[in-house]
């Protein structure tokens, strides 16, 4: 008796430190979960260790390799996470999912193969009552809306194109031999994500706006997608140079991958030597990106920051994975319309690039 009434004191401060904090996700599992008797509620048992499903679209992409390897890192001692390869098929990654739910997982972190295929996901971890994150391509609005334990971290696609605009910008505007015809126009090529991600449409659209924005006339001499690829990057740069050869003032790519496949195809036209230079421009800030930096080929990009991105994505399903709700005290990270962690960029050269390291 005389344990229980000390165990039912102990539940009540607990409880009055939760509200205090208004919610704290911070508080002791005992508090959240205390019973309807008013007891102590034995800790949950996924709690101390629960495990977490985490599918990637596919792990032969550069900047989700970092993304997977900081989840990894930030789970070490807290949480066993099943990491598996969707190898860029929804079908496959469906499969993925519904063994993660056959297994009873504690929590799923998705990085989905189609961002549009969500919804489908949704419905198959509301069924099962596990909370779901997605990670990196966002959901369409209306699927996030279908439970209230979907969340999503990611960074604002919008943003990191107007950097990379920015990033050109600036050197046009301190170099004004770059202008090569002398037209007073930006002759442009452009090399696109996987269509219909968010990253490729509005890192496309927002580069381009940052330079008109400028005051900086452009003219699109190509535009087309490399899927995020060194190796199409590569041969729909020559493609491009074939045809526009030395017309083309200026590299956009939606990633660095695909930057460095066209400073590969670059480098076999001779430029980078010989004062032949041309501004390159990507996104990503991956290890080989800022060596191009470094060497001089690459001009600037945009840190993708891979760690946070992880980190959140991981901290969101373990605090979920506890049946806590996640607040910025139990994660570390702002949460925006109770659903989304964005993770900022920030642009990056060869003066500042160890601020990426
Ligand atoms: C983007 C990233 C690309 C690629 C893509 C995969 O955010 O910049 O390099 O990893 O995600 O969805």
């Amino acid at each position: 008796m005389k344990k229980k009434a000390v165990s039912m004191i102990v539940a009540a401060a607990l409880l009055t430190t939760a509200v205090g904090c208004s919610g704290s996700g911070n508080a002791p599992a005992g508090g959240a979960n205390t019973n309807a008797s008013g007891g102590a509620a034995k800790p949950d048992a996924a709690a101390k260790n629960p495990t977490i499903g985490v599918a990637i679209y596919k792990f032969d992409d550069t900047f989700m390799t970092g993304v997977r390897n900081a989840i990894s890192q930030a789970a070490e001692g807290k949480a066993k996470v099943d990491i598996v390869d969707s190898q860029n098929s929804q079908p496959a990654q469906n499969d993925k999912v519904d063994l993660f739910i056959t297994k009873k997982v504690n929590a799923l972190a998705i990085n989905p193969v189609d961002r549009t295929a969500a919804g489908v996901i949704i419905d198959k971890a509301k069924n099962a009552n596990i909370p779901v994150v997605f990670m990196n391509r966002e959901p369409l609005a209306d699927d996030m809306k279908k439970w209230d334990k979907v969340y999503y971290v990611g960074a604002k696609a919008e943003q990191s194109g107007t950097m990379e605009g920015q990033l050109i910008v600036d050197y046009f505007k301190s170099n004004p031999a770059a202008d090569k015809n002398k037209d007073g126009v930006l002759q442009y090529v452009m090399l696109k994500g996987e269509p219909g991600h968010q990253d490729a449409e509005l890192r496309t659209k927002f580069a381009i706006k940052a330079v008109e924005d400028a005051g900086i006339k452009v003219e699109k001499l190509a535009e087309d997608t490399a899927m995020w690829d060194r190796v199409k990057g590569q041969e729909k740069m020559a493609a491009f140079l074939a045809s526009h050869g030395d017309k083309i003032e200026a590299v956009f790519a939606n990633n660095d991958d695909m930057a460095l496949g066209a400073i590969e195809a670059l480098k076999a036209k001779g430029y980078f030597k010989d004062n032949k230079f041309i501004p390159v421009v990507g996104v990503d800030a991956t290890a080989p990106a800022l060596k191009a930096l470094e060497e001089g080929t690459l001009l600037g990009t945009v840190l993708n920051d891979a760690k946070n991105q992880g980190k959140a994505a991981f901290s969101i399903a373990n605090v979920l994975a506890q049946g806590q709700t996640p607040t910025k005290e139990n994660t570390g990270y702002d949460i925006t319309d109770g659903k989304y962690v964005w993770i900022s960029y920030k642009k990056i050269t060869k003066a500042n690039m160890n601020d990426a390291k």
